[in-house]
């Protein structure tokens, strides 16, 4: 079945629903989506949105500390935008209905948090669940619009590309989807298509990401000839939960904020080793620390203590985690909380201009599937929900200014064409393959990298595409089979721009390379050759 629309909007997290709200006024909006509709990156971001909102900050720190954090290889004119058009963009949100937790001091408005490598209280926030607040108010928005339909439970296959006579990618026609409960695949024919699919943290063996994070846009977008950047720089969050039964649970960087204190096992502080802000310094230096002090321990994890606060505080600012260390017979305001690094946030993606497009026409990506140059090397905490609000809003105003002239593509688009494949007979190939693709990427291409490691993992995970290929073209596409050859992807494209690095900067650390280098204070992108 053909499906037309003017806006084909991939992933429903901040960056496609902020996006969705605004195209609706233009024309049709189709948003398609894996899971149930709020299952995103957003939906489980803690901390919040950082923003320039009191008098005693300013957009010179904020885009200090951006360019700081990100070990060189910001774009400057891009950080200051994107910290310049945050106040009209949170206030955006605000009309929209998101609460964000108000201040109990006057003269100030809202509660602002603090987080790594900023040296200002500017992250607003709802409580310790800012991004399920952000979902639910703009779900609750677009609901209400006639002309967004929300696909759940559909994922992209592949993206449709219409090529010139020398085969070279020109326009992006749409993409083909499987509506994953009726088994169906289905075109989506679109005059623009966004990316806004989220990041890869499943590529890693232990992730704060949620099941849906594999990655997909990037792929998609990589396997269409898209321009893709700096896939190298994956950022590890340095306090997710260490328990056995929990599955990666996110132990906010606010908790730091409000005077956390980074502990070993036996009570000592390392963290005045490694930098002046101690436990409030950049993400990529306490990720670091932490894995090497595990290492020279042999410990698995370290602690986290907040327990000077008391336990009205720590409820009130931090019901979520307060609740979830209980579950887990832990009580944070007399306990610390035992932590280790996970993978959290992708800073590369699919490279994009100041307005979103990417380097196809009419394909454009916001969020963390992008990269737009605002992370650099390692990401400043809490700018990723604004760099998606921001972005979100200038594809909008690019696609605006051309919107009357583009006409509907009449190109020709052949259906899905499942012919010779047949239903899977050895499904065991998928799970396997997915759990040696994550734990091969966190034993090798984790925190700490070196040559040998990511020639190892380069070897292995190109043993299991070929064989992922093979199956792909010989069996009827599920989603798990979709998944994994889109973390295979993305794992490549990891491990590629990584061995292209030959230096140490933000978060890629090469053992064999310790130095940060001028002649690498560039972009590593790749292309499909
Ligand atoms: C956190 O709450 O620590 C996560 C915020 C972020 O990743 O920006």
């Amino acid at each position: 079945m053909e499906f037309k629309t003017d806006f084909l909007i991939l992933g429903s997290g901040i960056a496609g629903l902020s996006l969705a709200i605004k195209a609706s006024t233009l024309g049709s909006v189709a948003i398609v989506t894996k899971k149930e509709k709020s299952e995103s990156n957003t939906n489980y971001a803690q901390g919040g949105i950082a923003a320039v909102t009191d008098q005693t900050d300013s957009f010179d720190e904020h885009i200090q500390d951006t360019l700081i954090c990100g070990g060189g290889l910001c774009k400057k004119d891009v950080a200051e935008f994107i910290v310049k058009e945050a106040p009209p963009r949170i206030q955006e949100l605000i009309e929209w209905g998101v609460n964000f937790t108000k201040s109990e001091s006057p003269p100030h408005l809202y509660d602002l948090g603090q987080e790594g490598g900023h040296h200002h209280r500017r992250v607003l926030h709802a409580k310790d669940l800012t991004g399920r607040e952000i979902e639910r108010a703009l779900h609750e928005k677009v609901a209400a619009l006639k002309n967004v339909q929300i696909y759940e439970n559909h994922i992209g296959i592949d993206l449709i590309i219409q090529k010139d006579a020398e085969g070279h990618t020109m326009n992006c026609l749409g993409a083909y989807v499987l509506d994953i409960n009726n088994d169906k695949i289905h075109t989506y024919r679109a005059k623009y298509t966004i990316l806004s699919t989220g990041g890869a943290g499943k590529v890693y063996l232990i992730t704060t990401n949620p099941d849906i994070a594999t990655g997909d846009g990037i792929a998609m977008a990589f396997r269409a000839g898209a321009h893709v950047a700096n896939m190298e720089f994956i950022q590890f969050h340095p306090t997710c939960l260490f328990h056995p039964e929990a599955k990666a649970f996110l132990i906010s960087e606010a908790v730091r904020g409000e005077g956390g204190i980074l502990k070993l096992q036996n009570g000592e502080t390392f963290m005045e080793k490694y930098h002046p802000m101690k436990s409030l310094a950049p993400r990529d230096i306490v990720a670091k620390a932490i894995d090497n002090e595990l290492k020279q321990t042999g410990n698995e994890y370290v602690l986290l203590d907040i327990t000077h606060h008391d336990r009205n505080f720590l409820i009130n600012r931090f019901p979520n985690i307060y609740n979830k260390c209980l579950e887990y017979g832990m009580d944070m305001a007399t306990q610390p909380i035992p932590i280790a690094p996970a993978a959290h946030y992708i800073c590369g993606g699919v490279a994009v201009d100041h307005n979103g497009k990417t380097s196809i026409d009419n394909l454009f990506a916001c969020g963390e599937v992008s990269c737009t140059g605002l992370h650099g090397a390692n990401r400043l905490a809490s700018n990723s929900l604004l760099e998606a609000v921001v972005y979100s809003h200038r594809v909008f105003e690019e696609i605006s200014r051309n919107f009357n002239q583009t006409k509907d593509s009449d190109a020709y688009i052949a259906p899905w064409d499942p012919s010779g494949t047949t239903e899977s007979d050895d499904s065991v190939v998928v799970t396997n393959n997915w759990d040696e693709i994550r734990r091969c990427m966190w034993n090798y291409v984790g925190i700490v990298r070196s040559d040998k490691r990511l020639a190892r993992a380069s070897r292995r995970i190109e043993l299991i595409r070929k064989e992922i290929d093979e199956y792909y073209w010989n069996f009827r596409v599920t989603k798990d089979l979709i998944e994994l050859r889109n973390i295979t992807t993305v794992a490549q494209l990891i491990v590629r721009s990584a061995s292209l690095r030959k230096e140490s900067r933000g978060l890629h650390y090469n053992i064999d390379y310790p130095d940060t280098l001028d002649e690498f204070k560039k972009d590593t992108i790749i292309v499909k050759e």
